[in-house]
């Protein structure tokens, strides 16, 4: 999912994160624009938790931070497998960083309408309308089975990647005059060689 706010401080707080916290250097993903149909096909479970794994999660945490976005899912690198990164803080906080692997939600409560945006649809936003509160059933990086309670922007954010997870973009939650409008500016933005 996108930020809402490109704000400079998030950046200026990355920075100053690295600086404190020597890391090895981290692989940028490009990130996969609509369009490709690995956005729009199911992924494979996780099943091996290895050294590899923690590494993809390491490199998609980073790839969704230089993107400035607040969740990423392997299909958005390509990767068309159920695992997915979320940080509402956008990197402010280390212990906001959330890894899901073969999330499942368990409960929903209430109901938000609330714009919302894509990485892998940059440039257009919409109104969609998600639970308030969610609880979340995953594993983390190292298999662990785990439960999350999301509200507001993380139950957003837990949504959007799990729907990334089973092949579904926000944009099929739009009124369709909204989202043909916005296939139509994508469509016309390919041609022009802008997509
Ligand atoms: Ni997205």
């Amino acid at each position: 999912m996108s930020n809402k706010s490109t704000s400079s401080d998030a950046r200026a707080s990355a920075a100053t994160e690295t600086l404190q916290t020597p890391s090895p250097a981290r692989k940028i993903y490009p990130i996969v624009k609509y369009g490709d149909a690995i956005l729009e096909k199911p992924g494979a479970p996780v099943r091996k938790f290895d050294a590899e794994l923690e590494q993809l999660v390491e490199d998609m945490f980073a790839s969704m931070y230089a993107a400035q976005g607040v969740g990423l899912a392997a299909p958005q690198i390509g990767l068309s497998v159920r695992i997915a990164v979320v940080d509402v803080t956008a990197g402010k906080n280390p212990e906001a960083k959330i890894v899901l692997a073969n999330p499942e939600i368990v409960h929903a409560e209430g109901e938000v309408r609330e714009e919302e945006g894509c990485l892998s649809i940059p440039g257009f936003r919409g109104y969609v309308l998600r639970p308030q509160f969610v609880t979340i059933k995953a594993q983390n990086a190292k298999g662990e089975a785990f439960e999350i309670r999301g509200e507001n922007l993380l139950a957003r954010a837990f949504c959007h990647e799990i729907d990334h997870l089973n092949g579904i973009l926000f944009l099929q939650h739009l009124g369709m005059l909204k989202r043909d409008l916005i296939k139509r500016k994508i469509k016309k933005l390919r041609k022009q060689g802008e997509w």
